[in-house]
């Protein structure tokens, strides 16, 4: 077949890519490789409990081959915006049962992206409390939310609370489980809390967890294994971010951090690694190239590649073996029935901000 863009008509490269199936593992295949990213929309009720509109919105995207959900929060000291889904309660979990029940009923599959903002916080949504972070490191900026505050100074985790948090991503994934999630992903990406142990930027703690390469991967690879031993690995995926971009400050020591952390879940047979940028044509000079490139560098399983990829970006990317699977997230806001329409050679909407106003 020709390589066609003409409406109505899809390259077999994209037949051949994106929209044959993919297994996993053991447990989960996929019906193709495109995944939804992550996307926080700020739409859960007070309660911070998934509504029936955003058990809809899913259930109009179960077309994809996975979903994940929008960060959703493990526990109450772990927010950062407003009206963000959290999953330690039995209302948040029975919440969340309506979207994976709709999702399911359209024969989709779902994971849940466990969240920890950690420092990038204020005293707002934390009940007058300070964020807590690895290390006592500002964040200087203001809220993205809250263009009238500023970010400030995180209190450092005693060494005796992080066992506590670990555990608390641990409860989540079970929670998760409970609540008919297909898996998990850690959120380990974007420079919120497993990511600021991971950059020395945010991370100068001299005791287990930090000050040396394993010290500073300990904390994400002891919240896989929870998380694993509560759930199966199998059912587990971690976002990432080796590249510093956002909330973290680069440092050229970091990416030995990273190395070192892929190493060892290249042992766990975990579901996959999955890219945690906004646009993945950033190089990074620390990284001699993109954080994708990195991740399959040194990352033996499944990959997601994502940021700001096209259909056809991400089509010849996955040709190319650069990564396995792809997730889109704008496009997918903007075009509910995504793989349809590419299925059908049709032209997409493209996205636009003013989109997130309501849950389309
Ligand atoms: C995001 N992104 C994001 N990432 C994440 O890991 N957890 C999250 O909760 C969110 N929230 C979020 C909200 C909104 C409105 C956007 C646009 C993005 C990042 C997202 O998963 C993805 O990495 C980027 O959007 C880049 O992919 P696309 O949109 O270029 O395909």
């Amino acid at each position: 077949m020709a390589e066609g863009k003409s409406e109505g008509s899809i390259s077999l490269k994209i037949e051949l890519t994106l929209l044959s199936p993919f297994q996993l593992n053991d447990q989960l295949t996929l019906t193709n490789r495109i995944v939804m990213a992550p996307m926080t929309r700020s739409m859960a009720n007070d309660q911070l409990v998934a509504t029936k509109e955003m058990a809809a919105y899913y259930a109009r995207r179960s077309a994809v081959g996975l979903l994940i959900s929008e960060g959703t929060v493990i526990r109450r000291d772990g927010y950062g915006y407003p009206n963000v889904p959290g999953i330690y309660t039995q209302q948040q979990i029975d919440g969340w049962k309506r979207v994976t029940e709709a999702v399911h009923k359209n024969d989709g599959k779902i994971f849940a992206q466990l969240w920890h903002v950690g420092r990038v916080s204020h005293p707002i949504y934390l009940g007058g409390e300070l964020p807590v972070a690895p290390s006592a490191v500002p964040l200087k900026g203001i809220l993205s939310r809250r263009k009238d505050l500023e970010y400030g100074m995180p209190r450092a985790l005693a060494l005796s609370e992080i066992p506590m948090i670990v555990e608390a991503f641990a409860e989540a994934g079970a929670n998760a489980i409970q609540a008919g999630f297909d898996g998990i992903e850690i959120h380990g990406a974007n420079g919120y809390l497993v990511d600021q142990f991971l950059h020395h930027n945010t991370n100068r703690r001299k005791d287990n967890y930090g000050g040396s390469i394993e010290n500073m991967a300990r904390f994400a690879i002891e919240v896989v294994k929870a998380i694993s031993d509560e759930i199966g690995p199998q059912r587990v995926g971690v976002r990432l971010s080796p590249g510093a971009y956002h909330y973290i400050e680069p440092d050229e020591r970091d990416p030995e951090v990273f190395k070192y952390l892929l190493q060892q879940l290249n042992l766990l047979e975990i579901a996959y690694v999955h890219t945690g940028i906004f646009d993945d044509s950033m190089q990074f000079d620390y990284l001699s190239g993109t954080a994708t490139s990195f991740l399959r560098e040194h990352y033996t399983g499944t990959v997601i590649g994502c940021g700001s990829y096209t259909i056809e970006s991400a089509a010849q990317a996955i040709a190319n073996g650069e990564f396995d699977l792809i997730a889109i997230g704008r496009l997918l806001i903007a075009n509910p029935n995504l793989v349809e329409k590419i299925r059908a050679g049709k032209e997409l909407i493209p996205y636009d901000k003013a989109m997130l106003k309501t849950l389309h």
